[in-house]
């Protein structure tokens, strides 16, 4: 007969909320027992687990790294989409009109980018209306996702929120086995630096950048660790920056670092007075 895999028992569904916290940030309350048994237990079975409490063993033994990486990443959630609220991105291409020709590099973050979506949207927008050289970094916690965004293929039918102007501009039919796909042009792709990076570790070398998107990630995180993200990308924000956040998020009791432009738009405190608009 087939071994049945049970669910984690209670106690042990606290050790695993645990372990993913502790490495990802990420707060699994309760009822999430039974997705964290759905998006696990095929990794159990694969490595010949019986029981979760077995594959905990495994997760924090040494020879178990690669397994707990591999776990954590199916514990992400990575739902995403090109120009995903549109509105962050009009009020960017305004920004972007008002900006001197001259002066730094403009730098721009997709500090969750899952796999690409964000990023490239970012990217139509800083080429089309960017006058002065630009930089973007898209990062993510997940490799997997990372690895995906770097080719820059995508299901035709995910790409329908692309404005025409710039599916034109910026992507490329697939042909052959490729049908069905666009692949975002190579000039774009090229402007791109993907890296994996878990928002919870030290945020060092990155520098500041104008524009910081962290967007639909922090909902998955309890306020004490949006609190010590949120006064990390602080250090990370340039003076005059901003900080994007999705709709349904706000930053209201959770960090003074930052004030309010509009819903889900920031700037940092400390420069208030500075701030014209
Ligand atoms: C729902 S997606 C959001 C993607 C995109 N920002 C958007 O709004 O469409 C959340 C992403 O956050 C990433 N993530 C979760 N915890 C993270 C962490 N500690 N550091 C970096 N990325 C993390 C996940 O891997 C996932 O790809």
């Amino acid at each position: 007969m087939d071994h049945v895999l049970l669910p984690p028992s209670d106690q042990t569904f606290t050790r695993y909320q645990d372990l993913i916290k502790l490495h990802t940030g990420i707060y699994l309350p309760p009822h999430k027992k039974t997705l964290l048994h759905s998006r696990l237990s095929k990794r159990l079975f694969a490595s010949a687990m019986a029981s979760y409490d077995d594959y905990f063993e495994l997760l924090v033994s040494s020879a178990g790294k690669n397994e707990l990486k591999a776990a954590l990443e199916l514990v992400t959630t990575n739902e995403t989409y090109f120009f995903r609220e549109p509105a962050h991105f009009d009020f960017m291409k305004d920004l972007l009109d008002c900006q001197p020709r001259t002066g730094e590099r403009y730098r721009v973050w997709s500090a969750a980018s899952s796999s690409g979506e964000e990023a490239y949207s970012l990217a139509m927008v800083l080429q089309s209306h960017c006058s002065k050289p630009w930089e973007l970094l898209a990062s993510d916690i997940n490799q997997t996702v990372i690895t995906d965004a770097k080719k820059g293929i995508y299901l035709n039918q995910r790409t329908s929120m692309i404005p025409q102007e710039f599916l034109n501009k910026y992507c490329r039919k697939g042909v052959g086995e490729f049908e069905g796909y666009l692949r975002v042009a190579p000039e774009l792709r090229n402007r791109v630096q993907f890296d994996t990076l878990n928002l919870m570790g030290q945020l060092k070398g990155l520098g500041k950048f104008d524009i910081i998107f962290i967007r639909n990630v922090m909902i998955y995180f309890d306020d004490e660790t949006r609190g010590s993200i949120l006064r990390k990308l602080s250090k990370h924000l340039k003076p005059s920056g901003w900080l994007f956040v999705s709709h349904s998020e706000s930053l209201h009791g959770v960090s003074d670092d930052y004030y309010s432009i509009k819903p889900s738009i920031y700037r940092l405190a400390a420069y208030r007075d500075e701030h014209k608009i």
